[in-house]
């Protein structure tokens, strides 16, 4: 029996795009080696030497050769860099309402935090037929989180967040990797994936061991970190209220002007780690820097419950 895979499983909805792409490109170089190489030996035949062949090579202008050897080299060249383009930017973009799930590599391993509560190391389950978003960063060096049978790879790096998403329809377990040499122990640093029927998924997640979810464990976080004494209630010092910032433009004092950036993931990251960098018009850069106090486990949690009491805001 025929037991030799050539690719991974096509386990995402990405999977076969990106495959049909690579087939494309692998068919476009095996069609131009293949008529080089008959070239080469065909001339070689013909012209060796002591063969009766007319070497007087004039010289012959053909303006239909010359539009063509620019034109369908410029045509295929355009069609893959526009095909590969497309699924770039659709890969990269992940479709609002993604289930969100928390990632944070280290030396050796995976961290992953679900949304409603639940964590694991090594492992990642998911419903299937349901896009999920990771958001991820790392504690330590730059890892790269790769499922092949998805055919997604992210870069995880430290001191900053990056996602990817995916959307599977396969049920099945599918090895994760770390593709980014990472020290000793990079070779070890693997999982699977598991993709469950949502209904599964559902009482994976609520299985016994569960606790509060993230945006809950964020929220007793932000008061155990002492940043509810001035973002919350009270108010001892003054300092912006953080319900509904998260996915919204904020008014940014640099000098005497005046701009706006997002307040995304990134954005909320930083104010903890360098609150002086971006400070909200209007307030005193008062707050102390977090930098080598809080984990990245802990500071994906606050963040969370940041994000949570925007939401809420926002059905408002
Ligand atoms: Cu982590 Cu290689």
């Amino acid at each position: 029996m025929w037991n030799f895979p050539l690719f991974p499983d096509q386990a995402s909805i990405s999977a076969r795009q990106v495959d049909a792409l690579y087939f494309f490109e692998l068919c476009m170089a095996a069609f131009f080696t293949i008529l080089i190489f008959i070239l080469i030996v065909s001339f070689a035949v013909r012209y060796r030497r002591g063969t009766q062949v007319d070497r007087s090579h004039p010289p012959v202008v053909s303006r239909w050769m010359e539009v063509i050897w620019i034109g369908v080299p410029l045509f295929l060249g355009l069609t893959m860099f526009t095909w590969g383009a497309i699924l770039y930017v659709r890969d990269y973009e992940p479709p609002p309402g993604a289930l969100e799930v928390y990632v944070v590599g280290k030396q050796w391993m995976w961290y992953v935090q679900h949304a409603e509560g639940r964590a694991e190391i090594n492992e990642l389950h998911v419903p299937l037929g349901q896009a999920i978003k990771l958001t991820m960063t790392s504690q330590d060096v730059i890892h790269s989180f790769y499922i092949p049978a998805f055919r997604v790879k992210q870069d995880v790096v430290p001191g900053r967040y990056t996602s990817l998403w995916f959307a599977p329809m396969k049920v099945g377990r599918y090895h994760l990797f770390c593709a980014e040499y990472c020290g000793t122990n990079h070779s070890g640093m693997v999982g699977w994936v598991s993709v469950m029927e949502p209904v599964e998924f559902q009482q994976w997640l609520s299985q016994a061991g569960t606790g509060p979810s993230v945006a809950e464990q964020g929220e007793r976080l932000f008061v155990q970190y002492h940043c509810a004494g001035c973002h919350q209630g009270s108010q001892i010092v003054h300092a912006p209220r953080l319900e509904g910032v998260y996915g919204r433009p904020v008014p940014i004092q640099q000098g005497n002007e005046v701009h706006f950036t997002l307040a995304d993931e990134r954005y909320l990251r930083d104010s903890v780690l360098e609150p002086k960098r971006e400070v909200v018009a209007g307030y005193q850069p008062l707050m102390p820097s977090f930098k080598d106090q809080i984990s990245e486990q802990d500071l994906l949690k606050i963040i969370a419950y940041i994000k949570s009491i925007g939401a809420k805001e926002a059905t408002r």
